[in-house]
């Protein structure tokens, strides 16, 4: 499948090399990883304020309102679940949030900024990453190269130019091939890195979106239905490595049908119905909101996976 190059070698390399570690060797090791993956970008709002703020947000669909006026802030740091049933508005959230769509009415502000007309590639540079319900990757790409790509949606030079190998992108492109590995072995898919995407298993496919929108170094990461078809065990696997997301600097969205796995995670939870938010606070008030046991009643779990 792939041909065997300078990457590949050095790549299976280190994959034995962690194999052989011992338990303290290895916690230091991911320690390293962490740390390789944490964010370095320049913020201007403190761990715990507003780092994006929907200010009554409108988006009509000719006669369909997607959104009807919400408005809620997330915290820099914080793990903020987005729920509400089927067609409730929550991707639509994501795509307004990262300019796919502008809203009809309102706004929508990052470190206090509206994001106006601002395009996608913009916004991702601004800081906000996301992945999608439908995973979206570049199938015929190596896992590697998936994130690498990730990583040039930031990066001052291109793949094109990296891909050339001038000598003034070497360095950039050494560096964004060693984040995009430490990304791999964070989300727990290191050994199938020269594998192309189509290859991988669906749960790998799932983490190797994550990388990739890490790769961007996000302010804010958002995560839609990003446990989608896995199994429970799957799940907790999951909702581990996005507590880990957020240790590592962090602040992420969180789009998720199951209601334990959405009260064990998160510190927060938004809740939308019909376009309209219905319900805001901590989980356990959330739980206990008869508003959200009225929108959820008749819709058993597994059906609204
Ligand atoms: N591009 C579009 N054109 C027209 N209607 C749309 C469009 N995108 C979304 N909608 C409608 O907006 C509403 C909200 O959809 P959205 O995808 O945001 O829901 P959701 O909460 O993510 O649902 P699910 O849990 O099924 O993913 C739905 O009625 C949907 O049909
Ligand atoms: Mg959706």
């Amino acid at each position: 499948m792939t041909e065997p190059n300078e990457q590949t070698t050095e790549l299976g390399g280190l994959v034995a090399e962690v194999a052989r570690m011992s338990a303290a060797e290895r916690a230091e090791h991911e320690a390293e990883v962490a740390e390789a993956v944490a964010p370095d970008r320049d913020m201007q709002v403190e761990v715990g304020q507003t780092l994006l703020q929907l200010d009554d947000v409108t988006l009509k669909f000719g006669g369909l309102t997607a959104l009807d006026s919400v408005s809620f802030g997330i915290r820099r740091g914080e793990i903020l679940g987005l729920i509400g049933p089927n067609g409730a508005g929550k991707t639509t959230c994501f795509n307004v949030m990262t300019g796919v769509y502008r809203p009809t009415s309102g706004r929508v502000l990052l470190e206090d900024k509206p994001l106006g007309k601002s395009s996608r590639h913009r916004i991702t540079q601004l800081g906000i990453a996301r992945t999608f319900q439908n995973i979206r990757l570049f199938d015929e790409m190596t896992a590697l190269e998936n994130v690498v790509v990730g990583a040039d949606a930031r990066a001052k030079t291109s793949v094109l130019g990296a891909l050339l190998r001038l000598p003034r992108h070497h360095h950039e492109e050494r560096q964004s091939v060693e984040r995009a590995m430490a990304l791999l072995e964070f989300v727990g898919i290191a050994d199938r890195a020269a594998d192309k995407a189509k290859n991988l298993p669906y749960g790998y496919q799932r983490r190797l979106e994550i990388a990739r929108a890490l790769a961007t170094e996000p302010k804010l990461l958002c995560l839609d239905e990003p446990a989608a078809g896995f199994n429970p065990a799957e799940k907790e696997e999951l909702m581990e490595l996005i507590r880990r997301i957020r240790s590592d600097g962090y602040t992420v969205l969180l789009i998720e049908h199951d209601m334990k796995l959405v009260m064990g995670v998160t510190d927060r939870i938004v809740v939308l119905e019909f376009g309209k938010k219905i319900a805001e606070g901590l989980p356990a008030q959330i739980r206990e909101n008869p508003a959200v046991i009225a929108a959820y009643l008749g819709v058993p779990d597994d059906d609204a996976a």
